[in-house]
Protein backbone atom coordinates (compact mmCIF):
# COMPACT_ATOMS: atom_id res chain seq x y z
CA UNK A 1 0.00 0.00 0.00
CA UNK A 2 2.54 2.48 0.66
CA UNK A 3 4.14 2.31 -2.56
CA UNK A 4 0.77 2.50 -4.67
CA UNK A 5 -0.18 5.72 -2.33
CA UNK A 6 3.09 7.43 -3.20
CA UNK A 7 2.66 7.52 -6.32
CA UNK A 8 -1.33 7.83 -5.96
CA UNK A 9 -1.51 10.85 -3.83
CA UNK A 10 1.00 12.34 -5.49
CA UNK A 11 -1.57 13.95 -7.55
CA UNK A 12 -1.25 15.53 -10.83
CA UNK A 13 -4.12 17.62 -12.50
CA UNK A 14 -6.27 14.76 -12.58
CA UNK A 15 -7.41 16.51 -15.98
CA UNK A 16 -8.40 12.92 -17.63
CA UNK A 17 -11.15 12.03 -15.07
CA UNK A 18 -12.53 15.41 -15.19
CA UNK A 19 -13.14 14.91 -18.24
CA UNK A 20 -14.85 11.67 -18.01
CA UNK A 21 -17.02 13.27 -15.17
CA UNK A 22 -17.59 15.87 -17.18
CA UNK A 23 -18.97 14.62 -20.08
CA UNK A 24 -21.46 12.42 -18.43
CA UNK A 25 -22.78 15.41 -16.61
CA UNK A 26 -22.98 17.32 -19.87
CA UNK A 27 -25.19 14.05 -20.35
CA UNK A 28 -27.42 14.80 -17.22
CA UNK A 29 -26.05 11.53 -15.60
CA UNK A 30 -26.25 11.53 -12.08
CA UNK A 31 -24.48 8.14 -10.46
CA UNK A 32 -20.93 7.31 -8.85
CA UNK A 33 -19.99 5.22 -12.21
CA UNK A 34 -18.46 8.72 -13.97
CA UNK A 35 -15.71 8.48 -10.39
CA UNK A 36 -15.26 4.89 -11.13
CA UNK A 37 -14.89 5.45 -14.52
CA UNK A 38 -12.45 8.64 -14.09
CA UNK A 39 -10.30 6.91 -11.36
CA UNK A 40 -9.33 3.87 -13.91
CA UNK A 41 -8.77 6.73 -16.45
CA UNK A 42 -5.93 8.48 -13.42
CA UNK A 43 -4.89 4.88 -13.21
CA UNK A 44 -3.93 3.92 -16.44
CA UNK A 45 -2.75 8.02 -17.32
CA UNK A 46 -0.45 7.27 -13.82
CA UNK A 47 0.88 3.42 -15.14
CA UNK A 48 1.95 5.04 -18.48
CA UNK A 49 4.20 7.77 -16.66
CA UNK A 50 5.63 5.48 -14.10
CA UNK A 51 6.68 3.79 -16.76
CA UNK A 52 7.39 7.01 -19.26
CA UNK A 53 9.66 8.06 -16.37
CA UNK A 54 12.01 4.84 -17.00
CA UNK A 55 11.92 5.15 -20.63
CA UNK A 56 12.72 9.27 -20.58
CA UNK A 57 15.12 8.43 -17.76
CA UNK A 58 13.69 11.53 -15.83
CA UNK A 59 13.56 11.50 -11.76
CA UNK A 60 11.12 14.07 -10.63
CA UNK A 61 7.51 13.49 -10.98
CA UNK A 62 4.29 15.54 -9.33
CA UNK A 63 7.49 17.25 -7.64
CA UNK A 64 8.83 14.00 -6.33
CA UNK A 65 11.26 11.69 -7.15
CA UNK A 66 10.09 8.92 -9.58
CA UNK A 67 8.50 6.06 -8.47
CA UNK A 68 11.85 4.35 -10.10
CA UNK A 69 13.94 6.65 -8.60
CA UNK A 70 12.48 5.72 -4.99
CA UNK A 71 11.57 2.10 -4.91
CA UNK A 72 13.92 1.23 -8.51
CA UNK A 73 13.23 0.36 -12.11
CA UNK A 74 11.90 -3.34 -10.97
CA UNK A 75 9.41 -2.16 -8.52
CA UNK A 76 7.91 0.91 -10.88
CA UNK A 77 7.71 -1.36 -13.55
CA UNK A 78 6.00 -4.24 -12.05
CA UNK A 79 3.77 -1.14 -9.95
CA UNK A 80 2.56 0.34 -13.35
CA UNK A 81 1.51 -3.19 -14.16
CA UNK A 82 -0.43 -3.11 -10.98
CA UNK A 83 -2.07 -0.02 -12.00
CA UNK A 84 -3.40 -1.48 -15.28
CA UNK A 85 -4.46 -3.86 -13.71
CA UNK A 86 -6.46 -2.28 -10.95
CA UNK A 87 -7.75 0.03 -13.27
CA UNK A 88 -9.15 -2.44 -16.05
CA UNK A 89 -10.57 -4.25 -12.86
CA UNK A 90 -12.61 -1.10 -11.92
CA UNK A 91 -13.57 -1.06 -15.21
CA UNK A 92 -14.47 -4.44 -15.25
CA UNK A 93 -16.97 -4.00 -11.91
CA UNK A 94 -19.41 -1.78 -14.39
CA UNK A 95 -20.18 -4.78 -16.53
CA UNK A 96 -20.50 -2.43 -19.53
CA UNK A 97 -18.02 -4.71 -22.21
CA UNK A 98 -18.17 -1.67 -24.52
CA UNK A 99 -16.53 0.76 -21.90
CA UNK A 100 -13.82 -1.79 -21.46
CA UNK A 101 -13.48 -1.95 -24.93
CA UNK A 102 -12.87 1.54 -24.93
CA UNK A 103 -10.30 1.47 -22.46
CA UNK A 104 -8.62 -1.11 -23.19
CA UNK A 105 -8.56 0.09 -27.43
CA UNK A 106 -6.99 3.67 -26.21
CA UNK A 107 -4.29 1.81 -23.84
CA UNK A 108 -3.06 -0.35 -26.64
CA UNK A 109 -2.70 2.55 -29.25
CA UNK A 110 -1.22 4.35 -26.75
CA UNK A 111 1.76 1.58 -25.78
CA UNK A 112 2.08 1.99 -29.86
CA UNK A 113 2.69 5.37 -29.48
CA UNK A 114 4.58 5.42 -27.08
CA UNK A 115 6.90 2.48 -28.32
CA UNK A 116 6.57 4.07 -31.69
CA UNK A 117 8.34 7.14 -30.58
CA UNK A 118 10.92 5.11 -28.71
CA UNK A 119 12.04 3.25 -32.14
CA UNK A 120 12.64 6.70 -33.62
CA UNK A 121 14.76 8.02 -31.23
CA UNK A 122 17.34 10.07 -32.83
CA UNK A 123 15.92 9.58 -36.32
CA UNK A 124 16.14 13.29 -37.26
CA UNK A 125 14.33 12.88 -40.38
CA UNK A 126 11.20 12.72 -38.41
CA UNK A 127 8.17 14.38 -40.32
CA UNK A 128 5.57 16.43 -39.31
CA UNK A 129 2.79 13.98 -39.99
CA UNK A 130 5.22 11.13 -38.39
CA UNK A 131 4.84 13.32 -35.19
CA UNK A 132 1.38 13.91 -35.10
CA UNK A 133 0.64 10.55 -34.99
CA UNK A 134 2.41 9.94 -32.25
CA UNK A 135 0.83 12.40 -30.06
CA UNK A 136 -2.38 10.99 -31.68
CA UNK A 137 -1.76 7.72 -30.16
CA UNK A 138 0.22 8.43 -26.67
CA UNK A 139 -2.30 11.21 -25.75
CA UNK A 140 -5.10 12.66 -27.82
CA UNK A 141 -6.48 8.90 -28.26
CA UNK A 142 -6.91 8.17 -24.32
CA UNK A 143 -8.38 12.16 -24.05
CA UNK A 144 -10.68 11.16 -26.27
CA UNK A 145 -11.58 7.94 -24.54
CA UNK A 146 -12.22 9.62 -21.56
CA UNK A 147 -14.98 11.68 -22.87
CA UNK A 148 -16.39 8.99 -25.21
CA UNK A 149 -16.19 7.53 -21.66
CA UNK A 150 -18.60 9.77 -19.91
CA UNK A 151 -21.11 10.13 -22.82
CA UNK A 152 -21.43 6.38 -22.65
CA UNK A 153 -22.35 6.45 -18.99
CA UNK A 154 -24.64 9.01 -19.21
CA UNK A 155 -26.16 7.09 -22.74
CA UNK A 156 -25.73 9.92 -24.94
CA UNK A 157 -26.60 9.56 -28.70
CA UNK A 158 -23.74 8.22 -31.16
CA UNK A 159 -23.42 11.69 -32.90
CA UNK A 160 -23.19 13.16 -29.39
CA UNK A 161 -20.63 10.97 -28.35
CA UNK A 162 -18.82 11.35 -31.30
CA UNK A 163 -18.40 15.04 -30.60
CA UNK A 164 -17.05 14.88 -26.90
CA UNK A 165 -14.84 12.08 -28.30
CA UNK A 166 -13.49 15.46 -31.15
CA UNK A 167 -13.22 17.42 -28.07
CA UNK A 168 -11.10 15.31 -26.06
CA UNK A 169 -9.22 13.85 -29.00
CA UNK A 170 -8.26 17.82 -30.36
CA UNK A 171 -7.63 18.89 -26.41
CA UNK A 172 -5.05 15.77 -25.90
CA UNK A 173 -3.37 17.15 -29.14
CA UNK A 174 -2.95 20.52 -28.14
CA UNK A 175 -2.21 19.09 -24.20
CA UNK A 176 1.14 17.31 -25.85
CA UNK A 177 2.23 20.06 -27.88
CA UNK A 178 2.16 22.41 -24.68
CA UNK A 179 3.34 19.60 -22.77
CA UNK A 180 6.39 19.44 -25.94
CA UNK A 181 7.14 23.21 -26.09
CA UNK A 182 7.49 23.02 -22.04
CA UNK A 183 9.77 20.35 -22.16
CA UNK A 184 11.62 22.61 -23.70
CA UNK A 185 11.32 26.15 -22.51
CA UNK A 186 9.11 25.73 -19.11
CA UNK A 187 10.47 25.34 -15.53
CA UNK A 188 10.90 22.17 -13.70
CA UNK A 189 10.08 24.20 -10.40
CA UNK A 190 6.62 24.80 -11.78
CA UNK A 191 5.78 21.63 -13.90
CA UNK A 192 7.09 19.70 -11.04
CA UNK A 193 8.78 17.41 -13.43
CA UNK A 194 12.01 16.50 -15.31
CA UNK A 195 12.47 18.42 -18.34
CA UNK A 196 14.62 18.72 -21.61
CA UNK A 197 14.46 14.90 -21.40
CA UNK A 198 12.67 14.82 -25.19
CA UNK A 199 15.90 16.31 -26.45
CA UNK A 200 18.55 14.74 -24.23
CA UNK A 201 16.31 11.44 -25.41
CA UNK A 202 16.16 12.39 -29.19
CA UNK A 203 12.54 12.82 -29.64
CA UNK A 204 12.16 15.54 -31.99
CA UNK A 205 8.95 17.96 -31.13
CA UNK A 206 7.15 20.14 -33.06
CA UNK A 207 8.98 23.18 -32.46
CA UNK A 208 12.73 21.21 -33.77
CA UNK A 209 11.07 19.66 -36.78
CA UNK A 210 9.32 23.16 -37.55
CA UNK A 211 12.51 24.73 -37.10
CA UNK A 212 14.69 21.99 -38.62
CA UNK A 213 12.91 22.25 -41.82
CA UNK A 214 12.87 25.94 -42.55
CA UNK A 215 16.86 26.10 -42.06
CA UNK A 216 18.86 26.60 -44.94
CA UNK A 217 21.20 23.95 -45.64
CA UNK A 218 24.17 24.54 -43.89
CA UNK A 219 22.48 25.52 -40.51
CA UNK A 220 20.37 22.45 -40.70
CA UNK A 221 23.40 20.49 -40.78
CA UNK A 222 24.66 22.61 -37.70
CA UNK A 223 21.26 22.26 -36.01
CA UNK A 224 21.14 18.16 -36.76
CA UNK A 225 25.15 18.28 -35.18
CA UNK A 226 23.71 19.35 -31.95
CA UNK A 227 20.94 17.43 -32.03
CA UNK A 228 22.74 14.38 -32.05
CA UNK A 229 25.09 15.01 -29.72
CA UNK A 230 22.76 16.64 -26.87
CA UNK A 231 25.61 17.98 -24.24
CA UNK A 232 23.84 20.68 -21.50
CA UNK A 233 25.86 23.46 -24.06
CA UNK A 234 23.91 21.77 -27.25
CA UNK A 235 21.04 21.39 -25.64
CA UNK A 236 21.21 25.07 -24.35
CA UNK A 237 22.42 26.32 -27.81
CA UNK A 238 19.13 24.22 -29.04
CA UNK A 239 16.79 26.00 -27.32
CA UNK A 240 17.61 29.08 -27.68
CA UNK A 241 17.68 28.54 -31.77
CA UNK A 242 14.10 27.38 -31.35
CA UNK A 243 13.09 30.17 -29.12
CA UNK A 244 14.60 33.06 -31.15
CA UNK A 245 13.67 31.16 -34.40
CA UNK A 246 9.43 31.18 -33.52
CA UNK A 247 9.93 28.18 -33.20
CA UNK A 248 8.17 28.06 -29.28
CA UNK A 249 5.43 30.71 -30.88
CA UNK A 250 4.57 28.13 -34.12
CA UNK A 251 4.06 25.14 -31.27
CA UNK A 252 1.70 27.72 -29.21
CA UNK A 253 -0.38 28.86 -32.48
CA UNK A 254 -0.67 24.94 -33.56
CA UNK A 255 -2.00 23.86 -30.02
CA UNK A 256 -3.94 26.81 -30.06
CA UNK A 257 -5.53 25.59 -33.50
CA UNK A 258 -6.94 21.73 -31.98
CA UNK A 259 -7.75 23.72 -28.80
CA UNK A 260 -10.28 25.87 -30.75
CA UNK A 261 -11.34 22.84 -32.63
CA UNK A 262 -11.94 21.33 -29.47
CA UNK A 263 -14.36 24.31 -28.25
CA UNK A 264 -15.89 23.66 -31.75
CA UNK A 265 -17.20 20.33 -31.48
CA UNK A 266 -19.67 21.38 -28.18
CA UNK A 267 -21.31 24.06 -29.82
CA UNK A 268 -24.03 21.28 -30.25
CA UNK A 269 -24.65 21.40 -27.67
CA UNK A 270 -27.04 23.67 -25.38
CA UNK A 271 -25.45 26.01 -22.43
CA UNK A 272 -24.41 24.96 -19.45
CA UNK A 273 -22.03 24.57 -16.79
CA UNK A 274 -19.98 21.52 -17.77
CA UNK A 275 -20.09 22.42 -21.39
CA UNK A 276 -18.58 25.99 -19.84
CA UNK A 277 -16.05 24.06 -18.00
CA UNK A 278 -14.85 21.82 -20.64
CA UNK A 279 -14.58 25.22 -22.72
CA UNK A 280 -12.62 26.86 -19.86
CA UNK A 281 -10.46 23.87 -19.76
CA UNK A 282 -9.74 24.06 -23.60
CA UNK A 283 -8.73 27.67 -22.90
CA UNK A 284 -6.41 26.58 -19.89
CA UNK A 285 -4.53 23.74 -21.16
CA UNK A 286 -2.89 26.27 -24.25
CA UNK A 287 -1.63 29.03 -21.31
CA UNK A 288 -0.78 26.16 -18.93
CA UNK A 289 2.70 26.76 -17.63
CA UNK A 290 2.11 23.05 -15.19
C1 LIG B 1 1.61 14.31 -18.59
O1 LIG B 1 0.23 14.46 -18.44
C2 LIG B 1 1.85 13.37 -19.72
C3 LIG B 1 1.36 13.89 -21.00
C4 LIG B 1 0.41 13.31 -21.66
C5 LIG B 1 1.94 15.09 -21.54
P1 LIG B 1 -0.40 15.46 -17.36
O2 LIG B 1 0.26 16.78 -17.46
O3 LIG B 1 -1.87 15.42 -17.53
O4 LIG B 1 0.01 14.77 -16.00
P2 LIG B 1 -0.32 15.22 -14.51
O5 LIG B 1 -1.36 16.27 -14.50
O6 LIG B 1 0.99 15.69 -13.95
O7 LIG B 1 -0.76 13.94 -13.87
C1 LIG C 1 4.52 10.82 -22.65
O1 LIG C 1 4.99 12.02 -23.14
C2 LIG C 1 3.07 10.93 -22.59
C3 LIG C 1 2.44 9.65 -22.39
C4 LIG C 1 1.27 9.43 -22.82
C5 LIG C 1 3.15 8.61 -21.66
P1 LIG C 1 6.06 12.81 -22.33
O2 LIG C 1 7.27 11.96 -22.11
O3 LIG C 1 6.25 14.13 -22.99
O4 LIG C 1 5.32 13.04 -20.93
P2 LIG C 1 6.05 13.76 -19.71
O5 LIG C 1 6.58 15.06 -20.23
O6 LIG C 1 7.13 12.83 -19.27
O7 LIG C 1 4.97 13.95 -18.69
MG1 LIG D 1 8.33 11.62 -20.35
MG1 LIG E 1 6.82 15.85 -21.99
Amino acid sequence: PEIVNYVVQAGGKRLRPALVVLSAQLGGLQSDDPITVGAASELIHLATLIHDDIVDRAVLRHRKPTAAVKFGDEVAILLGDFLYVEAFSLLSSLNDPPLLDLFARSTRTMCHGEINQVRRRFQLDLSLSEYLSFIDHKTATLMGAAMRGGARLARLSTEQSTALGHYGWNLGMAFQIIDDTLDLVGEEGVTGKTLRTDLINGKLTLPLIWLRDKLSEPDREKFLERLREPTLENVQKIINWVKESGGIKEGLRQAANFATQAGTALLRFPDSTPRDTLISISRYIVTRTR
